[in-house]
């Protein structure tokens, strides 16, 4: 596989020599994370076959099957300020909608703010992780992590998830290309990583029309607290704002936004 992804990926992408393949891991991000943290420079990307504890955003859990999916990792070394990278899950996001619609014809829309989707079926998701410098206060590294969903059939799905996730498969009818996927997806990181803090504006620009949940009735949850409302915009710095059903605006930039009709928000 590591040979196929490789051959698809062109000669000039100075990431082809930091490339780490795992038939089967516990985590990319979990081990991303500890190659940086021994110093493996910008660029190291790590993918599996297959992840024993995939992980998601608030905690969950990501359902990564052999052989089924697209499981990658990336390693990124921005000078910077963490602030400046908010809207980093924002261009991952939009990297991952060009690599998908690049091999398969098919662009997912993106379920705010980290959810790659068809038609109001989970299609894949983003984990982002930051680590800080405690003497600089810059970023040390930040942790680029993309599942996406590419040859499951239905009855692949554990039966919790069969209604709610679905695959690049089932939404174009054709196998999914996982190695030129993955290639795809490392040349589209490539170019984010040059343009991430100096093309922001375009950047958002295309996040804004992949965006499903613009427009939409919403939930916001966070800790007890269940507040409904509409989404109203995104802004530069990838913070969703809302306008709630009793008037009062808010930019959301953490918790979880269920769309109306959307994983069992009806
Ligand atoms: C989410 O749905 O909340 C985000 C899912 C992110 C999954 C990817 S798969 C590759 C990388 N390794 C992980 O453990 N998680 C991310």
């Amino acid at each position: 596989m590591k040979n196929a992804i490789l051959s698809n990926l062109p000669a000039a992408c100075p990431w082809r020599d930091t490339l780490h393949w795992y038939d089967t891991i516990d985590s990319t991000n979990t081990r991303a994370k500890q190659l940086a943290a021994q110093g493996a420079p910008e660029g190291t990307v790590v993918i599996a076959g297959q992840q024993s504890a995939g992980r998601g955003r608030l905690g969950r859990s990501f359902h990564s099957p052999a052989g089924k999916g697209l499981y990658l990792s990336l390693i990124l070394r921005p000078q910077c300020a963490p602030e400046q990278l908010m809207h980093l899950t924002c261009a991952t996001a939009v990297a991952a909608c060009n690599a998908a619609e690049e091999v398969t014809g098919y662009r997912p829309k993106v379920k705010w703010i980290n959810d790659l989707v068809c038609q109001k079926q989970k299609l894949g998701g983003i984990l982002t992780e930051l680590s800080i410098d405690p003497q600089s206060g810059k970023v040390d590294y930040a942790i680029i992590g993309i599942g996406i969903n590419c040859n499951h059939r239905r009855e692949d799905f554990p039966s919790e998830l069969r209604e709610i996730a679905t695959s690049l498969q089932n939404a174009t009818g054709s196998p999914c290309p996982v190695d030129r996927l993955a290639a795809a997806l490392i040349s589209q990181l490539f170019t984010m990583s040059r343009e991430l803090l100096c093309a922001q504006g375009r950047i958002m620009a295309q996040y804004r029309a992949d965006c499903m949940t613009l427009g939409q009735q919403i939930l916001v949850l966070r800790a007890e607290e269940k507040r409904y409302g509409t989404a109203e915009a995104v802004l530069d710095d990838g913070s969703l704002l809302v306008t709630y059903s009793d008037g009062h605006r808010e930019a959301v930039s953490s918790g979880e936004v269920s769309v109306r009709g959307m994983y069992g928000y009806i």
